[in-house]
């Protein structure tokens, strides 16, 4: 197969293309239109089409020889404890909790939130809801009560789910009680908390609407598959936007099932049967894809891995999970093997090991440093593919596709578009940027199965957010060129996300908690540069009137953060400004403060009220950045 053509069939055609895909999988109905637009003008794949996502990735396979295979290798170093489940198994277990979760009155269409830890119990309830066709919000373990709150008041769950703890290497992070301190916060209240209690010790308040899962499960009748429309949402996954709300990226059952099983074969080369491992956690993206979602459509088997690239126990963890479960190919992201090459810089672990299994080594989620590239290279003498793509796509938007044609590898670039995204640079005025020039990396619509076809109960959102700024594109908020062979940059986000350890935030968000401390003028949050985690945020605060040491506010501060958002916003440093950079309008110079955080050289705009604070701000960040690193 060569590239170029399946790439242009993609978008000559792109009813045929996707019609011929959607073959592969087995439809209760098949769809009535490939491609349609709805009453909003939005695009939608294959209406009309009948299926269920979790018969795909079970029943199907049980029914048709895979029974005995393995569907999921968990894999805990933290609790010391491994569990493979067969497709037989898998399907078993999620139907007794579809059941369970049935007998407490979920409907095709109800939302549930899971808040879990990485345990296969968090992987079943997925699948359980996608069985039932209720609509799955998983919130990822690290954010903070509040979050969860603002998630339950968007989706307004039937049920949540959760778990006793989860362990964050070798500390207990109690689950249960941050469900009951979000459901103090949130205005919506779901009618059970459902809690797996993994039995580690963690306290287990006991509240009038708390169900235990064991329980729930052991008094269920086995429930089959609800047929849902390709059209309906399978889940909906909260992601940072540029405002302190986040955004419920939707996902429907067709496209994605459809996009999921094309990714597998084309994108990662894996065949049906082999094992494949995304290192990341259920709460993200490249979890529902890659360690739930794609493997098991396929046929594959996935890994569950609850640990850290380091430390539980050390840098060879990795390499002992590919060994073992024989995996073919594996994702992660670079902070990840930043961390490992940390510990151990001559990849003396990596030798330990046999990894004759181990073909590819993708990476993703962040900017991937030509260092640890190379490093990558080097050491696991497989090639190492940088590719990018983001929540709201669901699956890889620029590759280099393994399954069609290994395209020689540039350090730096993710390579070229996947067959079905017509991806741009675009200039500020919407006119297709020259080879080399900086842009805006935008698609032009429609974007193919598996994308957001909307937000979660905000179409207006949606279309502002991101069909608005080059009409007829979808914009992505990244920023990137091509070279003179087409090969795309990525040059980071243009807008105020930042990406810390392959975890994306917000940076309006964290300036709304920072905001709150009474003591607290003025303040911009951005992300500076960090060797370890990508970025790091940095808060620049202008103090008001307070006679108050500066070291207790700025304790508190990063205390308010982690309580408000979660550990996982790891913000560390608060800086001290007399003031902050402004357009004459009153506008803070964001861009600016950016470009200075990162120690990249600035352009002055014409519209700042005074140019010398430039100097003041760089004198300040300074020893900041020298301490971060
Ligand atoms: N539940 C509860 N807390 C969590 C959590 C979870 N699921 N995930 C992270 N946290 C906490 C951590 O314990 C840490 O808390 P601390 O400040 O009390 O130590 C904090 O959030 C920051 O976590 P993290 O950014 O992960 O830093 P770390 O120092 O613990 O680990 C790495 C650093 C590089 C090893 C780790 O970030 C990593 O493995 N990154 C890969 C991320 C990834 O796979 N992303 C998915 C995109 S593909
Ligand atoms: P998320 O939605 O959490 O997957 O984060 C998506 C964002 O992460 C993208 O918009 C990019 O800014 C960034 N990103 C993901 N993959 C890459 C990559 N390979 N190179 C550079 N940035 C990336």
């Amino acid at each position: 197969m060569n590239y170029q053509d399946e790439f242009n069939q993609s978008l000559q055609n792109p009813q045929s293309f996707w019609g011929q895909q959607a073959q592969a999988l087995h439809w209760f109905r098949q769809p009535d239109e490939i491609l349609s637009q709805d009453k909003d003008g939005l695009y939608r794949w294959f209406k009309g089409g009948m299926l269920n996502t979790a018969y795909l990735a079970l029943d199907f396979h049980v029914e048709n020889g895979r029974g005995d295979q393995v569907a999921l290798y968990y894999d805990s170093p933290v609790t010391q404890s491994k569990k493979q489940y067969t497709y037989r198994q898998m399907r078993d277990e999620v139907a007794k909790i579809a059941g369970g979760l049935k007998a407490q009155g979920v409907q095709k269409g109800d939302t549930i939130i899971i808040y879990m830890p990485m345990i296969p119990q968090a992987v079943m309830t997925m699948l359980a809801c996608a069985r039932l066709g209720a609509i799955h919000s998983v919130v990822f373990g690290g954010f903070a009560p509040h979050e969860l709150a603002l998630r339950i008041d968007d989706a307004r769950p039937k049920a949540i789910v959760t778990a006793s703890s989860g362990i964050e290497v070798d500390k207990i992070i109690p689950y249960k009680p941050m469900v009951d301190q979000a459901l103090q916060m949130a205005e919506h209240q779901p009618e059970k908390v459902v809690i797996y209690n993994r039995g580690l010790g963690a306290l287990l308040p006991t509240q009038a609407y708390d169900l235990d899962f064991n329980t729930m499960v052991a008094e269920a009748e086995s429930v089959g598959c609800t047929p849902v429309e390709a059209t309906d949402p399978l889940y909906i996954l909260y992601t940072s936007g540029t405002t302190g709300k986040p955004k419920g990226v939707v996902r429907d059952n067709g496209g994605h099932a459809v996009a999921l099983h094309y990714s597998m074969g084309h994108v990662y080369d894996v065949k049906p049967g082999d094992t494949f491992w995304a290192a990341s956690d259920i709460g993200w993206v490249v979890g529902h894809s890659y360690i739930v979602y794609a493997p098991l459509i396929y046929g594959a088997s996935t890994v569950l891995f609850e640990g850290k690239p380091v430390r539980t126990p050390n840098a060879s963890t990795f390499w002992r999970v590919i060994e073992e479960y024989k995996v073919r190919a594996m994702f992660t992201a670079p902070t990840a093997l930043r961390a490992i090459r940390k510990e151990d810089p001559d990849g003396a672990f990596i030798k330990a090991h046999d990894l004759s299994s181990l073909k590819y080594q993708f990476l993703a989620g962040e900017r991937c440093d030509v260092a640890t590239l190379q490093w990558a290279q080097k050491h696991l003498k497989v090639p190492v593919i940088d590719h990018w793509w983001q929540t709201e796509s669901g699956w890889p938007m620029l590759a280099n596709l393994m399954g069609i044609q290994a395209l020689p590898v540039k350090p730096g670039s993710v390579t070229k578009p996947v067959p079905g995204y017509n991806l741009q640079i675009l200039n500020a005025n919407g006119t297709p940027a020259e080879a080399n020039q900086e842009g805006f990396v935008a698609v032009k619509l429609p974007l193919p199965p598996g994308c957001l076809p909307n937000l979660w109960g905000n179409t207006a959102r949606f279309k502002e957010g991101y069909l608005s700024r080059f009409p007829g594109y979808y914009f992505s908020g990244d920023g990137g060129f091509k070279d003179a062979e087409d090969y795309v940059y990525i040059t980071g986000r243009v807008d105020d996300i930042i990406n810390v350890a392959g975890h994306r935030l917000s940076t309006a968000e964290m300036e709304e908690v920072v905001a709150s401390h009474p003591a607290v003028a003025e303040c911009a949050v951005v992300g500076a540069h960090c060797d370890l985690k990508g970025q790091v945020p940095l808060a620049m605060v202008v103090l008001g009137n307070t006679t108050r040491p500066a070291h207790e506010i700025g304790a508190e501060i990063i205390k308010l953060v982690r309580q408000e958002i979660g550990p996982v916003a790891s913000l560390k440093k608060v800086l001290w400004v007399k003031r902050l950079p402004k357009t004459r309008s009153g506008k803070t110079l964001r861009k600016l403060l950016r470009a200075l955080a990162d120690g990249k050289p600035v352009t002055v705009p014409s519209t700042i009220d005074d140019p010398n604070i430039i100097d003041e701000i760089k004198e300040t960040i300074q020893p900041t950045l020298n301490q971060a690193n």
